[in-house]
């Protein structure tokens, strides 16, 4: 393991690697624009020079690996005035664009010329312009050629990364301009990353252009509810949009670094699910299309429930809730309740790949198994209900119309006492159920998730549940109250220390170890 010095400060590493990953650990940034961690190295940009002492020229750092008793400078005059000649040529032919650019306030260019810049410049010469502004290339991706610095990440990326080479670099010398090859488009499955990676302002996307200036954005790490991978992601949002139409919440959804999970990437899929936070909500409980008080609504199903037997109650539960959720569930109505509860309903599989995007479209199938186990039977609850058998259905989120079809919802409907529905969102069962209750979304929730590798990850709440919609798992403690059985959480932590205490599987966690990398499952 080499030894060396970077700014003064010594650090061993593994033979292998490079001054700037070396820096990177001492927590000193050395500039970059065509380096990218999860990509291979190209050393085009040459952004990331230093100095290394007895080496009479400056050194890429991204390319360059350590040695033993390497001596480095990040920020000698001699760096300085190298990284000022850099951007000197990087803005040759760069368009003074920021005012109207979507990368401003998160770009590259930007940033290292506000630390490194030639203010005066030094140019007579007029810049090179190309013919087309800003075009679109893909159902999600636009591409201005001006701003690109030619530095071949998202060229990289569709190489290696999907293996779908919709990128080249054309022409030569200052008529090279990053295009897609003749007659394709960037229409990949993760095509949205590209503009991620992308340093400066050339890749923007469709979906984020021009609605919100970054710098107003909040960020809340969670995960991605989309399939059983659980991607992490960040949830950029921003409350005081007035002049975005649907006054949506949530401007965009970001991937965040997990090496065991998604490394730095998520699906197209998994991206551009976010309208349904703030569209087609419930937004108060609801009796046989009246709008209800909370308190008689969950007088409603605990009245129900004293009135029946623990044989003619069912409840379908759902690997969309978090473990939190599940657990309150199991608590009242299979440990206290005995009642008959399942959450594997039979959904048809989702497309999947061999990277990230699994056709289990939950996020939680892994967590329902381990907490709820597999004793009932979602399908025989639902002819149960059908036949006149049950008093109670409880449905968690899923819609059954598209499960079971219309006929057998509105014979679950003639059959049944009371048929609760308890989701975020309306859907075709909503109109069949005699109660319809708002439950909250995975980005108003705090709490777990366990994904298809085992791993529990955190989702925090960016913001508060709209209208009067409530956690799952604080609404069935609700109930439980009324039943005069209360389960007294005082929120989702409390719920998840009684959840490491009960289930074999979570002992030993705590939101805190599980912090943001999250933690396996035992067996
Ligand atoms: S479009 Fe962006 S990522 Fe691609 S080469 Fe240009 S600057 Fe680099
Ligand atoms: S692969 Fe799955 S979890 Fe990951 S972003 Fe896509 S939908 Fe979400
Ligand atoms: S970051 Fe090292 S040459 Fe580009």
């Amino acid at each position: 393991m080499p030894n060396l010095t970077i700014d003064g400060q010594k650090i061993e590493v593994p033979a292998g690697t490079t001054i700037i990953q070396a820096a990177e650990k001492l927590g000193i940034e050395i500039p970059r624009y065509c380096y990218h961690p999860a990509l291979p190295v190209a050393g085009n940009c040459r952004i990331c020079m230093v100095e290394v002492e007895k080496q009479p020229k400056l050194q890429i750092a991204c390319y360059t690996p350590v040695a033993a008793g390497m001596v480095v400078k990040t920020t000698s005059p001699k760096v300085l005035e190298a990284r000022k000649n850099v951007l000197e040529f990087l803005l040759v032919n760069h368009p003074l664009d920021c005012p109207v650019c979507d990368q401003a306030g998160e770009c590259k260019l930007q940033d290292y010329y506000m630390e490194h810049g030639q203010y005066d410049s030094r140019l007579a010469s007029v810049k090179v312009k190309k013919e087309k502004k800003a075009f679109s290339i893909g159902p999600t991706v636009m591409l201005d050629q001006e701003r690109c610095i030619l530095c071949t990440r998202c060229v990289r990326f569709t190489d290696t990364i999907t293996k779908t080479s919709e990128f080249g670099v054309f022409d030569r010398g200052d008529h090279s301009q990053l295009d897609v090859y003749p007659g394709k488009e960037l229409d990949n499955k993760y095509s949205g990353n590209v503009v991620d990676i992308c340093p400066v302002g050339a890749l923007t996307d469709k979906d984020f252009r021009f609605k919100c200036r970054v710098w107003y954005l909040d960020h809340t790490k969670s995960v991605c509810p989309g399939c059983s991978m659980g991607c992490n992601i960040d949830i950029d949002w921003d409350k005081s949009r007035p002049h975005t139409e649907k006054k949506e919440r949530v401007m965009r959804l970001k991937p965040r670094h997990n090496p065991d999970v998604n490394n730095y990437w998520i699906c197209d899929s998994g991206r551009y699910n976010y309208h349904f936070i703030d569209e087609n909500r419930i937004l108060s409980p609801q009796y046989l299309d009246k709008i209800v008080e909370w308190g008689e609504a969950m007088e409603r199903v605990a009245e129900t429930i004293q009135s029946t037997k623990a044989e003619r109650i069912g409840v379908l539960a759902s690997a969309q809730l978090t473990n939190e959720d599940l657990f309150v569930i199991r608590k009242l109505f299979k440990d206290t309740l005995k009642a008959h509860v399942d959450f594997r309903v039979p959904e048809k599989p989702g497309d999947s790949d061999d990277f990230l995007i699994k056709a289990d479209k939950n996020p939680n199938t892994a967590g329902a198994a381990s907490i709820l186990g597999a004793q009932a039977d979602a399908q025989t609850i639902v002819q149960k209900a059908k036949q006149g058998e049950l008093d109670l259905l409880y449905v968690f989120g899923h819609d059954l119309v598209k499960l079971f079809g219309k006929e057998t919802v509105a014979q679950i409907a003639k059959k049944t006492k009371l048929f609760v529905f308890q989701g975020s969102n309306i859907n075709d069962t909503c109109g069949y159920a005699h109660l319809n209750l708002p439950s909250s979304v995975y980005a108003e929730k705090d709490g777990t998730f366990t994904n298809c590798q085992q791993r529990v990850q955190r989702i925090r709440p960016a913001f508060f549940p709209l209208g009067e919609s409530k956690g799952d798992w604080e609404i069935v403690s609700f109930v439980a109250g009324q039943l005069g059985a209360p389960l007294s959480y005082k929120g989702p932590q409390d719920v998840f220390d009684d959840i490491v205490k009960t289930v074999a599987g979570f002992a030993g966690m705590s939101y805190e170890k599980i912090g943001d990398q999250g933690m396996i499952l035992k067996k």
